[in-house]
């Protein structure tokens, strides 16, 4: 089974494969804005895969084009909700995602704060 390593927080969980990052984040609690729920309409769950990224599904154009209104875009960018897993990675929340799990969580914020290593 594919392992998601949420890296800035330190938690790591194994999840069948196709399972999407957001799916995973939710699964372990790790810290992810979905504010659209997960139907690839806002870019809050905007991640870096920083290890493995050709394990992960392809980018439609749908998510191509949702990911243009993300901050920072880089080359390792996904919408969480939409990258399903096929082999191991290593995902960073980027700091947009998790402002948003924060404006969206609010009892929640001391707690994912004290996860979240500094960048
Ligand atoms: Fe809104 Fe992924 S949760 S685009």
């Amino acid at each position: 089974m594919p392992r998601v390593r949420f890296v800035k927080e330190g938690l790591e969980i194994e999840v069948a494969e196709g399972t999407t990052i957001l799916a995973a984040a939710k699964k372990i609690g790790a810290p992810q804005g979905d504010r659209c729920g997960g139907v690839c309409a806002c870019s809050t769950c905007h991640v870096y895969v920083t290890r493995g990224f050709d394990a992960t599904s392809d980018l439609e154009d749908e998510e191509f084009d949702v990911l243009d209104k993300a901050f920072d875009v880089r080359a390792t960018s996904r919408l969480g909700c939409q990258a399903k897993v096929r082999g191991d990675v290593d995902v960073e929340i980027t700091d947009e995602s998790f402002q948003a799990f924060l404006d969206e969580h609010p009892t929640e914020q001391d707690a994912a704060r004290a996860l979240r290593k500094p960048s």
